[in-house]
């Protein structure tokens, strides 16, 4: 079983770059699906949950490519209709190539999806708006069947601005007939993404990035080139590992608007925040300041993604920090193990209550979830001694080369295989 090892105490200082985002890159592989011809997408990182989806798009038949950080995705000729339940109940995100298979197709045959663990992560919404599209959808044998010959433009309102339910009601709305509005969607900047790739496609969708999307459906959609945005999450963990061990970085190829919760945050811990056009600066204090309340929410609120990396960090700040989870409600499984490590914390439900030690000390931990996973590596940043982080293929399914940035930023850290 291979692990991380970590000798804590190590101020970070330096510079380094964030990937591309793991969670636009996902939803705009499966878009390929919808237009054939050859797409070249930059900027995709290496990572599990994107080799997934590569194997989700080899099985539909499409040829795929990788040079670099460049995907290619011929997606030309016949596609299949269904991905097999091995495949999806790898990845919570698969779900979204129900949309887009059946955008091309018409018909898609999916199972129930996977993906961390992070409580019960129904897709009640996703399959409510496709059957308001007039999709008929039968589930059946742990399968969901989807008939989408009768789809067409709709207006539709989420109860819930959920991410993976917006995105596929897009990628299913691109090519059916008349047009679709949603209302109340998430606005999180990888929905934009998303809607820029398939706009360059030659799909006709406006507002993305606020809560009401217009979609008028056009008839065809030709192959298109993309960069993927950067990662917001991935660079949050990098500005929590510097300001977690007093440290001073700049993390680049970023977009700073992107991170504005979280560098609020980071400002109330007492850290000097700097921003450039693609660049954040980061000088932490001796010690990190409390924060009276941090609650997760959909975006631009503080992101459910980076609560793991800030409770962790909060685990040395000086005084009680409050942590309330609003969107996951298994997301503070990782608190078991940071008590191990020496920290105070208590989670009465969906609140975590962090009173700040001075110091936490090494210990052998095990990621039970990706972001989790990469909070006990900023904890074990800080600590005194040696920390060991087993399970790292949690966090494998976000981060790319994350040892390797961090000894880049002076830390000592290194996996080790068995
Ligand atoms: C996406 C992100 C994930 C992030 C989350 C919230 C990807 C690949 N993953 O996940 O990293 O943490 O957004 O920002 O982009 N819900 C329902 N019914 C549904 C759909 C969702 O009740 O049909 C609930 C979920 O259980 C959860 C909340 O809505 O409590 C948010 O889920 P959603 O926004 O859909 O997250 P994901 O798209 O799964």
């Amino acid at each position: 079983m291979s692990r991380i090892l970590i000798e804590g105490g190590i101020p970070l200082s330096g510079v380094a770059d964030v990937h591309g985002a793991k969670n636009a890159v996902l939803p705009i592989l499966a878009a390929t699906v919808l237009n054939e011809g050859v797409n070249v997408i930059h900027n995709c990182p290496n990572l599990r949950d994107v080799n997934i989806t590569l194997e989700m798009l080899k099985y539909l038949g499409a040829n795929v490519q990788r040079e670099g950080d460049t995907l290619t995705i011929d997606t030309r000729g016949r596609l299949g209709n269904h991905i097999p339940e091995k495949l999806m109940r790898q990845l919570r995100s698969s779900i979204v190539f129900m949309g887009a298979i059946l955008a091309r197709n018409k018909r898609a045959k999916i199972s129930a999806p996977g993906g961390c663990e992070l409580g019960p992560r129904p897709i009640d919404l996703h399959i409510k708006a496709l059957k308001e599209l007039g999709v008929k959808i039968r589930e059946t044998h742990g399968y969901i069947f989807c008939n989408g010959l009768g789809m067409e433009g709709k207006e539709i309102h989420l109860s819930f601005p959920s991410v993976g339910a917006t995105e596929n009601i897009m990628l299913a709305a691109c090519l059916a007939k008349g047009k679709t509005i949603i209302q109340n969607v998430a606005k999180e900047p990888e929905i934009e993404d998303l809607a820029a790739y398939l706009n360059k496609m030659g799909a006709k969708i406006s507002g993305a990035g606020t809560s009401r999307i217009v979609i008028d459906g056009v008839e065809r959609l030709d192959a298109a080139e993309h960069r993927v945005m950067p990662d917001r999450i991935v660079a949050t963990t990098y500005l929590c590992c510097a300001a977690v061990t007093g440290g001073s970085v700049e993390i680049r190829k970023v977009i700073p608007d992107h991170l504005s919760a979280s560098l609020s945050c980071l400002r109330d811990c007492g850290c000097e925040i700097a921003v450039g056009r693609d660049w954040v600066k980061l000088k932490a204090p001796g010690r990190l300041h409390s924060v009276s309340d941090i609650t997760t929410m959909p975006y631009p609120g503080f992101p459910t993604d980076a609560q793991s990396m800030f409770l962790a960090m909060l685990c040395t700040a000086e005084g009680t920090s409050i942590i309330k989870e609003t969107i996951f409600e298994s997301r503070f499984k990782l608190v078991e193990e940071l008590v191990r490590m020496g920290a105070d914390v208590t989670v009465d439900g969906r609140i975590a209550v962090v009173r700040g030690v001075p110091k936490l000390s090494g210990a052998d931990v095990s990621a039970a979830d990706l972001r989790g996973g990469a909070a006990l590596v900023v904890a074990g940043l800080a600590a005194e001694g040696m920390t060991e982080v087993e399970n790292p293929h949690f966090i494998d399914r976000g981060y790319e080369q994350l040892e390797e940035t961090l000894t880049l930023l002076g830390a000592k850290i290194k996996r080790l295989l068995d």
